[in-house]
């Protein structure tokens, strides 16, 4: 088995809450273990023009309760090249790294399995997107951060809706999931949940409303996932629920990037430190190729194959509850 005495760390893709949590996790983990750590910056954007530096326990100190990402991140185009990739495979050989911990979502997993494939170098990965649509672990970094800042805020909204009477249509984000969206919405009281994985068809959104209307709300929250179908033009669909409802006057709240950022929750620190030292585990045990999840509470790994497959399976049973507590 190789041995490791030296690992580079990233984080790459859409930053989320936690990461911080976790590279510090990962680089005690290094410290405890008498590895050598090297950060990397800017994702596999630096690992191309070698934009390195070495971390030891202290590097990581007061970051566990930050949000975002010290080291940074990219969606790096050119890791997307064969070029880019053989460049970055040699600058880890010239720095002598023997594996790598990358913390990211489904685009770096992908990314991260051809360079495998290309160079048999050791990779394990972290969960690390406000999405929570990857495949092997029940939740990913950054999640429950983003669903309370989600709650939060359609708190505030609720307050200003009751108000004036009015409809809120609130778009959050979650490209191809609707996690947010769903476990958000069931979270602060959301009238209706619009969701990629389930199109409801806006001739249904209606009746719903108007019944809601009708049963005496005086006001209403529909939140609407950013990938959803009806509400792909946010703007459109209040326009077309003016039209159809005139009791209804409607307006749109996008919540965007704030979902991605603030200090990190209790539970997503506690995850990313998890997941972290994890991590150093799985490469000293000789695994690479995997993803390092959490399932049923216990620290997992799954190769990256499973985990990019992502699940676009609808959790029936928070639909339920959502449409009950909605009445
Ligand atoms: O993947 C995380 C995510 O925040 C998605 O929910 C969103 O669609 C996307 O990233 C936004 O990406 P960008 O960083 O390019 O604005």
């Amino acid at each position: 088995m190789l041995k490791i005495n030296k690992i580079g760390i990233l984080t790459s893709g859409g930053d989320a809450p936690g990461m911080n949590a976790g590279i510090r996790a990962v680089v005690r983990s290094c410290v405890y273990n008498n590895i050598e750590c090297i950060g990397i910056y800017r994702g596999f954007e630096g690992l191309i023009e070698g934009d390195f530096e070495k971390l030891n326990a202290r590097s990581v100190k007061n970051i566990i309760n930050r949000g975002g990402t010290f080291l940074k991140t990219a969606r790096s185009k050119k890791f997307m090249t064969a070029k880019g990739r053989k460049k970055a495979f040699e600058n880890l050989k010239n720095e002598s790294i023997d594996a790598m911990v990358v913390i990211g979502g489904d685009g770096t997993f992908a990314g991260v399995s051809i360079f495998i494939k290309e160079f048999n170098f050791p990779i394990v990965g972290l969960p690390g997107t406000i999405d929570n649509d990857i495949n092997g672990t029940d939740y990913t970094i950054g999640y429950d951060t983003a669903l309370n800042t989600v709650v939060e805020a359609i708190d505030k909204i609720r307050d200003t809706a009751n108000s004036h009477n009015r409809l809120f249509l609130v778009e959050v984000m979650g490209r191809d999931a609707g996690d947010i969206a769903l476990n958000a919405g069931i979270g602060a009281g959301a009238e209706e949940i619009l969701i990629p994985e389930q199109n409801m068809g806006r001739e249904r959104l209606i009746e719903s409303l108007s019944r809601s209307k009708k049963s005496g709300k005086s006001s209403s929250i529909v939140v609407v996932s950013e990938g959803d179908q009806i509400g792909k033009n946010i703007f459109g669909l209040a326009k077309y629920i003016e039209e159809n409802l005139k009791e209804y006057e409607v307006r749109v709240t996008v919540l965007g990037h704030i979902q991605r950022g603030g200090s990190p929750s209790c539970f997503d620190r506690v995850l990313a430190s998890r997941l972290g030292v994890g991590a150093i585990d799985a490469l000293l045990r000789g695994e690479t190729n995997v993803m390092i999840g959490i399932v049923h509470n216990k620290v997992t790994s799954v190769p990256f194959s499973e985990a990019i497959k992502g699940s676009n399976a609808i959790d029936e049973e928070l639909i339920r509850v959502a449409d009950i507590i909605s009445i």
